[in-house]
């Protein structure tokens, strides 16, 4: 366990708290140039004086052979983001859904069963239907906001239990340490997906989950220029996770790992922000509309409540011509940039989730997920009051 200070791999402590975490993370590799940002070490493979050299790699006193394998930018990547969790290993993946894939597949196998949510991201519920299950591993879904239901799903089988921190699109705050102590409790691993707080706002791993997993396409990196995973978590699980990455080629390129540790340098700037401009449009929201629900976390943090609000606009509004009148606003199916954007997640994020799951959960025909952004917070209440005006049924 790292616990608060940064430790490198040559054993260096450096510091120990987050902000100074989250810019600090890299170390120095005694690069001949003495650059001050890292290079990028565009190259597939690393180059051996002679066989001798490369054993050496195989008996661990190397770093790197291949870049599938390890690349010191994708270290940099899931290390940075495992330091930010508390957690003693990390591992830098393509994208999100390849870093949900290979943590899964470290802890369970074919034959296997895992528990998960109704509430879930549209990718993940998809994976978990269309390929684990495939694959052999059964799957069960069950709504998580009562542990009993839970409890009643386990089987002599069960290995997992698979959640979000705070849900995809309807911002539900999973109880991170009453899960993990439920999957102690019944020696079940935790793997929590945590794209949606960031490590900022939330670590579930020091609340006692096994894996932490996120999209780093999103808050991590932060700019919408990357695609991107990390996993963290015990260095037995990542070990394991990293031989699945290895064998299916699931590695992250360089340039995109880079991009990756360049956004994670401003995540507290951003999320400080980004968070602060949310809690404002969400009271907005709920005074001056009559928008039917307003989803926004309570209490999710010292540091604030997240940069995500969702809004169903029930019967009042016409969600299209509230889409046409969103200005500079962006609609992207995606989140979590610096640009305020916002989403469609019945036929976008949760287009594969049957329906019924999606009215059981409320997600409507009229629900809007909003990625809120850093610009001046008036400019943004400006821009949705227009979009309102616009969209008010008469
Ligand atoms: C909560 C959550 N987890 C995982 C993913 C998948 O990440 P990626 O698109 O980087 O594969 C997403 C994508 O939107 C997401 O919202």
């Amino acid at each position: 366990m790292i616990g608060d200070n940064i430790k490198f791999r040559s054993g260096e402590v450096l510091t120990k708290r987050f902000d100074t975490k989250t810019v600090h993370f890299q170390e120095n590799d005694g690069e001949k140039n003495k650059s001050k940002a890292k290079p990028i070490y565009q190259t597939s493979s690393f180059a051996f004086n002679d066989l001798n050299d490369m054993e050496e790699y195989f008996q661990g006193g190397k770093d790197h052979l291949y870049t599938r394998y390890s690349n010191p930018n994708t270290d940099d990547l899931g290390y940075g983001v495992a330091q930010l969790e508390g957690a003693p290993a990390g591992l830098a993946t393509s994208s999100g859904m390849s870093a949900i894939l290979v943590g899964v597949l470290s802890i369970a196998s074919p034959g296997d069963h895992m528990i998960v949510p109704l509430d879930l991201y549209g990718g993940t519920y998809s994976l978990f239907q269309q390929e684990i299950q495939e694959w052999g591993l059964q799957v069960t879904v069950v709504d998580f906001k009562d542990h009993k239901n839970i409890e009643e799903a386990i089987q002599s089988n069960t290995k997992l239990l698979y959640a979000e921190s705070v849900t995809n699109p309807l911002l539900r705050q999973e109880n991170i340490e009453a899960l993990t102590k439920f999957a102690r409790n019944h020696e079940l691993h935790a793997m929590i997906d945590n794209t949606f707080p960031s490590p900022y706002l939330i670590q579930p791993f020091t609340d006692g989950a096994d894996l932490v997993v996120h999209s780093a396409t999103k808050y991590i990196g932060g700019h919408s220029d990357v695609s991107a995973g990390v996993l963290v978590g015990t260095e037995e699980l990542i070990a394991k996770a990293k031989k699945k990455m290895i064998n299916i080629g699931a590695n992250l390129s360089p340039f995109e790992a880079w991009l990756g540790c360049r956004g994670l340098k401003t995540l507290s700037l951003r999320m400080a922000k980004q968070s602060e401009n949310a809690e404002k449009l969400a009271r907005w929201f709920k005074k001056n509309t009559g928008a039917t629900v307003v989803y926004y976390p309570e209490n999710l943090s010292e540091k604030g409540n997240g940069a995500m609000v969702s809004v169903d606009l029930g019967d009042d509004y016409d969600i299209y011509s509230f889409f046409e009148s969103l200005g500079w606003i962006k609609i992207v199916p995606t989140l979590a940039g610096v640009e305020t954007t916002v989403s469609y997640p019945l036929n976008t994020s949760h287009r594969t989730v049957p329906v019924e799951i999606r009215q059981q959960l409320g997600i409507t025909p009229g629900t809007a997920r909003i990625s809120v952004g850093i610009e001046d917070s008036e400019d943004i209440i400006e821009q949705f009051s227009k979009a309102l005006e616009h969209a008010k049924k008469s």
